[in-house]
């Protein structure tokens, strides 16, 4: 157990079988305002950094492109916006059905893909990597399905590195955030996002992790002064400059 701020106490987090049943009907939950809470507790950011995770990837139009842990789908909707063809897979039912970008999706978890191996060209993950109950699974299955030269891009959560930034990042993140969750859609779901970031491994331990399952060249990025980062990779297995169809 742990005591918030507020004073009340609240479990520890789930792992297992009970993360993957709690991620998933909390994101059913939160599914039709989920958009809606996305913009305002961004200050409408989230879709710059959503933009600039598509041209991480430096594909050409007509490139394939999985959407992983896509939601509501504003992700695949730049990217298709960007030419590319794009198929979007979630594990929530609730997400699915909101999701009116269009395309094809798929109901799965990360861990278990049902895509073919070395047959899609880029892969996108917005804000997915620490909801996952196997992290290592799913960074393994992504580079399973991206074909040799294939391009990874993975926005996350970030926290400024120093200095004012990061207390005032702080204090919205762990109260403004809450609150504001609390009012438009689900209190539970929007105290369980700033405390759900102890998932998500280190700067380090992610590259590395990115490079044991087969990723070279891992780069990241923060985007507006560390609010949030971007990891970009190749799938390892074609000589550098070999990259097929990337317009990079
Ligand atoms: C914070 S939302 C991000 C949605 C979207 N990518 C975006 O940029 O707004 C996280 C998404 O990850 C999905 N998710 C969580 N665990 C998953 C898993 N194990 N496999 C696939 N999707 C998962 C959730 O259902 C949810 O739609």
């Amino acid at each position: 157990m742990r005591t918030r701020p507020d004073g009340r106490t609240e479990p520890a987090l789930p792992t297992g079988e009970e993360k993957t049943r709690r991620v998933r009907s909390m994101f059913d939950a939160i599914a039709p305002r989920y958009d809606l809470v996305n913009r305002v507790m961004t200050l409408g950011l989230d879709q710059g950094w959503r933009r600039a995770t598509v041209s991480g990837l430096g594909l050409a139009p007509g490139s394939l492109v999985l959407d992983l842990a896509c939601g509501t789908g504003d992700l695949s909707a730049l990217a298709r916006r960007a030419g590319l063809r794009t198929l979007g897979a979630d594990l929530s039912w609730g997400m699915l059905a909101a999701n009116h970008r269009g395309g094809p999706l798929v109901q799965c978890d990360a861990a278990q893909l049902p895509v073919t191996s070395a047959s899609i060209d880029g892969l996108v993950c917005g804000y997915g990597l620490r909801n996952f109950t196997d992290l290592a699974g799913s960074m393994a299955e992504a580079a399973r399905v991206l074909r040799p030269g294939g391009r990874l891009a993975l926005l996350e959560v970030a926290a400024p590195p120093s200095g004012a930034l990061r207390a005032g990042h702080r204090l919205w993140f762990e109260h403004v955030v809450p609150f504001l969750g609390g009012v438009l859609s689900d209190r539970d779901a929007y105290h369980y996002l700033p405390r759900s970031t102890a998932y998500l491994p280190d700067e380090v331990a992610l590259r590395q992790l990115l490079l044991d399952v087969g990723f070279s060249g891992v780069g990241r990025r923060l985007l507006a002064g560390g609010l949030s980062q971007l990891l970009v990779a190749t799938r390892s297995g074609l000589p550098d400059g070999a990259l097929g169809r990337s317009a990079t």
